[in-house]
């Protein structure tokens, strides 16, 4: 039943009770009334026939019946009779009930002490109906003569009682109706009036002296939200999809990120599909196959053209397709100025604090801005309906969302940030920071890892952008647009579908260890990542020879094997990374293999998904040492690799996983001596402690997976669109400065 219908019942059935209530008080009053009215007649027709009494009474004729017959005219008494004082009956009119005779009644009202003859009445149920039966003194100038018993027709009372209660019960039940209906209105406006308030107030236009409820209010929200989420159980493609189906109901969802998830390469044995090592493919892989749609990216593969449709189309994953890639064309000046020049000699080093310096130059931003709005247009060309469904993922698209919603204003644009984003000071190195931030703004929402890093974004966008922050809102404002700016920490799928198809632990241990040519007891660390700068690759391997120097039994007894995927090799500093990490773990061999050991086995090419698992499942632990990375999928990947709960994960704290994954030994990637106390601590650390770390670990990542990061993301979309349709705002999009700062 609905509120106000509830309201109504609620309403009605008191009203009904209090018509009960009151038809009883109003019926015994109504019987008083009348009954005294009864006797003040009785009075003025015995004072009328007073005269006539006595008269026949004191000459004792026979005419004292005629008087009483005279009496009973009045049309309510019925029959009368006159009574000396002793008792005795001295005439009565036709029809006087023996039952009252003078003596019983005398009787009665003798034991009565509180009541005289004339004061005296009484009510009697007889079989014809209701009497009442009133005593009244005959008075001469001496004592009284005698009294007159009347006995009253009381019948009528019954049939007026009926009628004064339907009326009553008729007028209770209007009064109540109209008392309903009004009450309904003023609940109704006031109800209105209210939640516009709230809503105002809750989008951030609150008076400051209601800003401390607002709080409340959303924190209320969110509780009882997150209380709602537990209760609906844990995420997984199921609940991802029905969230989607749901909220948003079931729009398709297009995701524009630079790297392809299948990459289709020219092979000596015919075309092969690659899994790129990426944690941005590691992390919507999972998402878009279950949800469907589209995945608009570079298609960058040496086969790529010769796999897609006559519309740049290829349905994937292979052979289980259940959604599309949508392949757009780089030329190699377009490659060279967008992906190589702008994005990681640019975007990359500003973003991550490595020691790289970045490198802006204004032809690599031409080419920046015109692959943004290609993309776009392929994104456009992408979308089902006006009010779309867009993720657009990482640092190669910064202007994109602003691009999308000048063609598709209503369009829900979800951007996510992989990358950490800088303070404010380093954000303004970029010679381009107001369009970077401009065209990000352009999305619906922006998400980054960490609060640390929306912070960062919060006081870049207050020191060069006109805009208004609501930082309790968590949103900018520019115009009539909002732009909701939160913390979505990535994850990873759960459980992992790789994982399906391998060996068990041990297994694994002992084929790893055999191809690696390490003896069966070897204690093995990995480490696994692009050959990336900001990984701390040099740093890691610098880590184990000071665990080797520190540590002397561990020497002959402990091997890391680093797999690095070459990455960006275009670039001179990665050029220059490949070949200085080749040259440590060369350095660090040669030392130790005096002592007959070569603890560093370095493995520098791709190694697909199922590969990179064995080793994560043959290791002793895994070190991820980056020296500062936006989450780092990597240190998740190796939790839920270990379905043994065993082995033990050593973890930077740069990475945004250090936040969640407390129960890893967290260290500084710099100071290698702690390191190697932490690589110590972790080869001697009692499998009990192990598994208990692990088990905690395991249990935060399966919980928070990467259909819940969807999920939640979606959700906050959702909500969103919700109040924009409501406050009509999806139809306004207010005019900005144009995407390339124009
Ligand atoms: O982690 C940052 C990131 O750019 C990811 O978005 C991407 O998956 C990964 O690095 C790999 O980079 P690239 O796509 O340049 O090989």
């Amino acid at each position: 039943m609905r509120l106000p219908l509830k309201f109504l019942a609620v309403l009605l059935t008191s009203l009904g009770l209090l018509a009960g209530g009151g038809y009883a008080m109003l019926t015994s009053m109504t019987r008083e009334w009348f009954e005294k009215d009864l006797r003040l007649r009785s009075q003025l027709a015995v004072g009328a026939a007073r005269m006539g009494l006595v008269e026949a009474w004191t000459n004792r004729s026979g005419v004292l019946a005629e008087r009483l017959t005279d009496i009973t005219r009045d049309e309510r008494i019925m029959s009368a009779a006159a009574c000396s004082m002793t008792g005795d009956l001295v005439a009565a009119t036709d029809g006087y009930l023996r039952d009252f005779s003078c003596r019983s009644v005398l009787e009665r009202i003798q034991r009565d002490v509180a009541t005289e003859i004339d004061a005296w009445t009484m009510t009697s149920d007889l079989p014809s109906g209701r009497v009442q039966l009133s005593g009244h003194l005959v008075l001469d100038d001496g004592p009284p003569l005698g009294f007159v018993l009347l006995v009253h027709d009381l019948s009528f009372l019954g049939r007026r009682e009926e009628a004064t209660r339907d009326l009553l019960l008729l007028a209770f039940f209007v009064l109540a109706l109209g008392a309903a209906l009004v009450t309904l209105l003023a609940a109704k406006l006031a109800w209105r009036g209210w939640t516009r308030d709230l809503q105002r107030a809750l989008s951030g236009d609150a008076p400051r002296e209601f800003q401390p409820l607002v709080r409340d209010v959303r924190a209320l929200v969110d509780r009882l939200s997150r209380e709602a989420e537990t209760r609906t159980g844990p995420w997984d493609p199921e609940r991802l999809r029905a969230t989607l189906l749901q909220h948003l109901k079931g729009e398709r969802v297009v995701i524009l990120a630079n790297r392809e998830p299948y990459i289709h390469v020219k092979t000596p044995h015919g075309i092969r599909v690659q899994h790129p090592a990426s944690g941005l493919v590691t992390a919507l892989e999972p998402v878009m196959r279950a949800c469907s749609g589209v995945w608009v990216a570079h298609g960058g593969g040496s086969a790529d053209r010769e796999t897609v449709d006559t519309r740049d189309r290829v349905a994937v994953p292979p052979g289980e397709e259940s959604y599309l890639v949508r392949r757009v064309w780089l030329t190699e000046e377009e490659e060279n100025g967008y992906y190589y020049g702008f994005s990681n000699e640019g975007l990359w080093p500003l973003c991550h604090i490595a020691h790289a310096r970045p490198i802006f130059r204004a032809d690599d931003w031409k080419h920046y801005v015109a692959v943004n709005r290609k993309f776009a247009a392929a994104v456009c060309e992408e979308v089902d309906s006006e009010d779309p469904i867009i993720l657009v993922q990482d640092y190669h698209f910064a202007l994109a969302p602003r691009m999308i919603r000048e063609r598709l204003p209503r369009a829900t644009i979800l951007t996510f940030w992989h990358i950490p984003w800088p303070n404010g000071e380093r954000v303004g190195i970029c010679p381009w920071r107001e369009e970077i931030i401009s065209g990000l703004l352009g999305s619906s929402i922006v998400g980054f890892h960490t609060q640390q890093h929306c912070n960062n974004f919060f006081d870049a966008v207050d020191a060069f952008m006109e805009s208004r922050i609501d930082r309790e809102a968590h949103a900018v404002i520019q115009g009539s647009h909002r732009t909701l700016v939160r913390p979505y920490p990535i994850s990873i799928e759960w459980p992992v579908h790789w994982l399906a198809g391998l060996p068990p632990v041990e297994e694994c241990r002992r084929s790893i260890r055999q191809e690696l040519g390490l003896p069966a007891d070897a204690l093995l660390g990995v480490g696994i990542d692009r050959l990336d700068y900001t990984k701390g690759i040099e740093e890691r391997l610098q880590a184990v020879d000071e665990l080797l120097t520190r540590y002397p039994e561990f020497r002959g007894r402990f091997w890391f094997a680093q797999l690095a995927a070459p990455s960006r090799t275009k670039i001179d500093r990665y050029r220059e990374l490949n070949a200085r990490v080749e040259t440590v773990a060369n350095e660090i061999n040669e030392k130790w293999q005096k002592h007959g050991h070569k603890p560093i086995v370095l493995l520098r090419s791709h190694h697909e998904p199922p590969a990179v698992f064995r080793y994560y499942r043959a290791a002793d632990l895994c070190y991820v040492s980056s020296l500062h990375d936006g989450m780092n999928l990597v240190a998740k990947e190796f939790v839920a690799a270990r379905d043994d709960e065993k082995g033990v994960l050593v973890l930077s704290q740069f990475t945004g996983a250090a936040r969640d994954l407390t129960e890893a030994l967290v260290v500084n990637p710099y100071d290698f001596r702690q390191a190697s106390d932490a690589l110590a601590a972790a080869l001697n650390m009692p499998v009990a402690e192990q598994q208990e770390r692990m088990h905690s670990m395991r249990r935060l990542v399966s919980e928070f997976n990467v259909y819940r990061w969807a999920g939640r993301m979606l959700v906050d979309a959702a909500e969103l669109r919700r109040r924009e349709r409501m406050s009509g705002r999806l139809s306004s999009v207010a005019p900005q400065r144009t995407t390339d700062g124009a």
